[in-house]
């Protein structure tokens, strides 16, 4: 498939090797907290994810996934707490540890003046790459995702939902970031082309030897993308685990979310839960 022959061209080699022990964890989150005004989105939020890795987080809407990773990626300063991205710490100000990553934004993030090959070649012109060799480059990319050379021309208002995300991944590997992040990249995709994205994403992730972050709600999606997952309720991490013990965890949090149950602990009342997460 595209992203295989892209690997190729490239002389990358398949990634998914994980930490030697002595090295640093590729993100390290610690005793993370963020809020908005009064508003506590994030609280005491502790992760380590290994190079190589592909993590999801999931949870509900509004539970401060995005927030989460906005931190990690340097786009958004934190209150408390420290990030490490190969054991260096992470700041709004460390641009050459924000250019290790590259995001697949929630919506695309599509620059809708541009057309697509514009849209995938954006930072690689911004670098300084000529214009013919960027042009080169998205076009591999775009066969990468498994897009024809004929929709480089279109724009992005011409694009089925699909084919904005795919080019949104285009865009995000021109780079070959060593870390990738992508923000609920499936949410509003009819069940067939979900699972083409999700193998997109193992795919991308393997080719360029990336450690990623996936924001999910979709329980299927996690199984397919993830070798492990955090549970993000209340601005905690209430569980986390490999994606095998997601199933057969009898933690009441991840069998309601795995479950999809409308009754158990991240839907009780406020003042019980409260309660709970004070004697947990
Ligand atoms: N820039 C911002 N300013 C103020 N509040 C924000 C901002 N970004 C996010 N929030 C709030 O933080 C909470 C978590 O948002 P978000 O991370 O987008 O949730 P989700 O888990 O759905 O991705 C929400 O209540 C949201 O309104
Ligand atoms: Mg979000």
């Amino acid at each position: 498939m595209g992203v295989w022959r892209y690997l190729k061209r490239r002389g990358l080699t398949a990634g998914g090797v994980f930490a030697q022990s002595d090295a640093p964890s590729k993100i390290s989150v610690r005793d993370l907290g963020k809020s908005f005004d009064e508003k506590l989105v994030l609280q005491t939020i502790d992760l380590d994810i290994e190079r190589g890795e592909s993590f999801a987080i999931i949870g509900r809407s509004g539970e401060g996934k995005s927030v989460l990773l906005k931190c990690i990626s340097g786009l958004l300063a934190i209150d408390s707490g420290e990030i490490l991205i190969d054991g260096e710490e992470m700041s709004v100000e460390r641009d050459d540890l924000r250019s290790k990553i590259g995001i697949v934004f929630q919506g695309g993030a599509l620059f809708d003046s541009l057309n697509v090959w514009q849209n995938v070649a954006f930072r690689l012109l911004q670098r300084g790459m000529s214009k013919r060799t960027a042009h080169a480059q998205a076009l591999r990319c775009l066969d990468a995702v498994e897009l024809q050379a004929s929709v480089s021309q279109l724009s992005p208002s011409e694009l089925s939902g699909g084919m904005r995300k795919r080019v949104s991944i285009a865009r995000t590997i021109a780079c070959e970031p060593e870390i990738l992040f992508f923000d609920e990249p499936t949410s509003g995709l009819d069940p067939i082309t979900t699972d083409l994205i999700n193998d997109l994403i193992v795919n991308c992730t393997k080719a360029l030897g990336a450690t990623a972050i996936t924001i999910t709600h979709d329980v299927g999606s996690v199984y397919k993308t993830a070798d492990r997952a955090a549970l993000l309720f209340g601005g905690r991490i209430v569980w986390q685990g490999s994606k095998r013990e997601m199933s057969s965890s009898k933690d009441r949090y991840i069998q309601q979310f795995v479950q999809g149950k409308a009754q158990g602990p991240m839907t009780l009342p406020s003042a019980r839960l409260a309660s709970e997460m004070a004697t947990s």
